[in-house]
């Protein structure tokens, strides 16, 4: 036997306690003050990009440097290098500038990196996920069967739903693929859901053509009587409706589709009904407003995004159904290796990831610490935030598109403002406020969301005036 000593773990890697201590407290002091210059400082990058691919060009990873060098160039870069979601003047896509308590689950996932796969490996980090899904269901009035898990953003969980679906809609769908069908699958949203249902549909099989965009009614809502000809029509012409996706809170608008009227269609036509709130979904954490999502607990499954408005670090939705049977029959698999094998218990069986990440710590820690009434009221307040910036423009001559309760503003300019593209433009790279241009029902407009938490009044009116100004 051989009793020599092994050589030391590599230090760069796997640094002594006192040395790993002294840069974890330095760094923590480091994006503190990175973050407190990011929210003051411009909301767009400033970095030269050219300079910046020589500078990596440099990096040829032959000779080490000390971490911390490394990192704090990564800070710096960061820091000028992407847009700036933690920066209250942030109006833009569905990126929250994160919450606190996600942050720390993340330095926590990263310490003990438990492994989500099997309940043996991580038997209190998989209960506690499936508790924190219990909770999310239960605010969607989802019965005592509900069942899920984390996903890494709405698109795994939309895709998570068309597998159930197809699943669910014939029995040999799952050793056949789409070749058990009697014709082309088809599923239907509405013309404004988001776009990546397109990728889902090419990844699932189905193919791009088996999505029908169906016609919205004038104000952005999916229209029920299109909806229902365009079923009728593809039964007639051979074809095999199996899903129908209702949006809650549309990514260019912030509407809601009619829920009980799709899920009246659903129920008539024995179609599997799959509701997105990938966004929208957060206001069931307002006791006020989450009557706004009624008919949502009549789904047979749900996206909810908590790296949207729920404010957790990226990388962190929810999928719920509450047809464990068919999360099994889709996701199933043995092998010996698995330190546990329990069907509806073990991650790995029930969903589209094997190895996974202990995402639902940032949202228990969000909710532990806040309350669905502090979660709720951080909902309340973004509504609050866009109804100023509503009033403000309404009074500078500005005209509002959609007609939407929840936190996203769709804003005409006046006349004189030319482009919508190019004024959008304009603030965008004046750092001073960041928007979206997008187009809804027809018409070009200005996209302004409340994503940051921490948006004052000063920041709406730095935008407001950035608007009229540029
Ligand atoms: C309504 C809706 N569904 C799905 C998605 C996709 O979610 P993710 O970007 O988390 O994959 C989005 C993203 O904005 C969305 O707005």
């Amino acid at each position: 036997m051989n009793s020599k000593s092994l050589p030391g773990a590599v230090p760069a890697l796997f640094p002594n306690p006192a040395e790993r201590a002294r840069i974890e407290d330095w760094l923590t002091l480091e994006l503190a003050a990175a973050r407190r210059r990011v929210q003051a400082g411009p909301v767009a990058p400033t970095i030269d990009m050219l300079q910046f691919r020589a500078e990596l060009e440099r990096f040829d990873f032959a000779e080490p440097q000390p971490l911390e060098g490394a990192l704090r160039w990564a800070i710096e870069r960061l820091e000028h290098g992407i847009v700036q979601m933690s920066n209250p003047r942030y109006f833009g896509l569905f990126n929250p500038g994160a919450n606190f308590p996600a942050q720390c689950a993340d330095r926590l996932a990263a310490s003990f990196n438990p492994q989500l796969a099997s309940s043996a490996s991580s038997p209190v980090a998989v209960a506690l996920e499936s508790h924190v899904i219990r909770a999310v269901a239960q605010r969607a009035a989802f019965g005592g069967d509900a069942t899920g898990h984390f996903a890494t953003g709405g698109s795994e969980a939309n895709y998570t739903a068309l597998i159930c679906a197809l699943t669910g809609a014939h029995p040999n769908f799952s050793a056949d693929g789409v070749r058990a069908f009697a014709g082309p699958v088809k599923f239907y949203t509405s013309r404004d859901c988001h776009i990546a249902w397109l990728k889902i549909a090419h990844q699932a099989g189905v193919g791009r053509g088996a999505l029908r965009l169906v016609e919205t009614d004038g104000s952005g809502r999916m229209d029920p009587d299109a909806l229902l000809r365009a079923i009728t029509e593809d039964r007639a012409a051979g074809a095999v409706p199996v899903m129908i996706v209702a949006t809650a809170g549309t990514t260019g608008a912030g509407v809601i589709d009619p829920l009980h009227a799709c899920a009246d269609i659903a129920k008539q036509q024995a179609l599997w009904l799959h509701v997105d709130a990938a966004w929208g979904g957060a206001v069931l954490a307002s006791n006020r407003l989450r009557g706004l999502l009624a008919g949502i607990e009549r789904a047979d499954s749900i996206t909810i995004d908590a790296h949207k408005w729920l404010a957790t670090t990226m990388g962190c939705a929810i999928f719920i159904s509450r047809r464990a049977d068919l999360l099994s029959q889709a996701f199933h698999a043995s092998t010996s290796f698995m330190p546990s094998s329990i069907s509806g218990v073990d991650p790995y069986l029930n969903s589209v990831q094997w190895s996974r990440r202990f995402l639902g710590l940032r949202l228990f820690l969000a909710l532990a610490a806040a309350g669905w009434e502090g979660l709720g009221a951080h909902i309340e307040r973004s509504i609050e935030v866009i109804e100023r910036v509503k009033e403000r423009l309404i009074a500078s001559g500005w005209r509002i598109a959609n007609d939407s309760p929840l936190a996203v503003l769709d804003a005409i300019p006046p006349a004189a403002a030319g482009d919508v593209r190019a004024l959008v433009q304009r603030v965008v790279a004046s750092g001073r406020a960041w928007v979206a241009p997008t187009t809804f029902e027809g018409q070009n407009v200005v996209r302004i969301c409340a994503t940051n938490g921490e948006t004052a009044i000063a920041d709406v009116d730095a935008l407001v005036a950035a608007l009229n100004e540029l």
